[in-house]
């Protein structure tokens, strides 16, 4: 009786699933509500798979993984960067693939971290800012100056004995969107070291076209390792 059952609901689950390619979000980033027993399933699951490295609560550990409930990430992260970056994971990175996890546990590890934003998601806004143009030369003069100590000159990341993630490296450049980059230099990543780089607070006070430079120079360094 109670293996019936269990085909029952197995059975419900699967029409679930292949009801799973209709959209979950809206617009690509709005996350619809999330079910309680979702995010209690996706902390266990996360509780188990990721807080190794990601820490308890996904704060984070400067050199070993970022935070994932910081609130500018969690602000503008969509739930497709979020979700193709588990699935994936990052080549040549510690952030190894979670495909195996399937589906609709990676989808409730991110209703887990969501539930710790405090802010109203801004991933459609800032994923339809206008592509960066720019010098990648000049680019590539701010990012020695002031960002390869900690992301590394090739921007590899945590492998050049820095604190910041693999900004050079595809597995980061394939997913994220020119306005998500522009967003997190100007505003930064609060408790972490990644500092606001606009704005008179900040570290060094980086212009619209200069932080543009910046990004053209990245995607260029995505693009020639892409072809290696
Ligand atoms: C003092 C160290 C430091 C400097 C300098 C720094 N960053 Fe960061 N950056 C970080 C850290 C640390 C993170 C990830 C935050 C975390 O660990 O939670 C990060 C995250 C990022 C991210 C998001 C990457 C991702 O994986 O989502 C981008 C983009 C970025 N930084 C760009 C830059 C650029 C461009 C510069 C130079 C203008 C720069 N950073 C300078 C430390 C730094
Ligand atoms: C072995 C350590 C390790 C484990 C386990 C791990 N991660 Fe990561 N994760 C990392 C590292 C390191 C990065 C940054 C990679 C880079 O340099 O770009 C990362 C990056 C990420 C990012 C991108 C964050 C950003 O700032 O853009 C997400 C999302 C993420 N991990 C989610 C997860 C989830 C969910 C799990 C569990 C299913 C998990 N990770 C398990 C090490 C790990």
């Amino acid at each position: 009786m109670v293996a019936k059952k269990y085909l029952i609901h197995a059975f419900a689950g699967a029409l679930l699933l292949a009801l799973g390619s209709l959209p979950l979000t809206q617009g690509g980033g709005q996350a619809l509500a999330a079910s309680p027993s979702s995010e209690k399933n996706g902390e266990a699951q996360f509780n188990e798979n990721c807080a190794v490295c990601h820490q308890a609560d996904a704060i984070g550990e400067p050199g070993v993984a970022p935070s994932l409930t910081n609130q500018e990430f969690l602000g503008i992260a969509s739930d497709k960067f979020l979700m193709a970056t588990i699935r994936d994971g990052r080549e040549d990175t510690a952030m190894a693939p979670f495909a195996h996890l399937g589906r609709q546990n990676v989808r409730d590890i991110v209703d887990y971290l969501r539930s710790h934003a405090m802010e109203q998601n801004r991933a459609v806004e800032v994923d339809a800012q206008p592509d960066a143009h720019g010098d990648p030369r000049l680019g590539e003069q701010w990012y020695n100056n002031i960002c390869s100590t900690c992301h590394g000159v090739a921007g590899d990341g945590y492998f050049a004995g820095g604190t910041g993630t693999a900004i050079g490296l595809p597995g980061f450049l394939d997913k994220a969107s020119d306005g998500f980059i522009r967003e997190t230099i100007k505003v930064g990543r609060s408790s972490t070291r990644m500092l606001p780089f606009q704005g008179p607070t900040a570290l060094a006070n980086l212009s619209d076209q200069e932080i543009d430079d910046i990004i053209v120079y990245l995607r260029g360094l995505g693009q020639s390792q892409e072809e290696d």
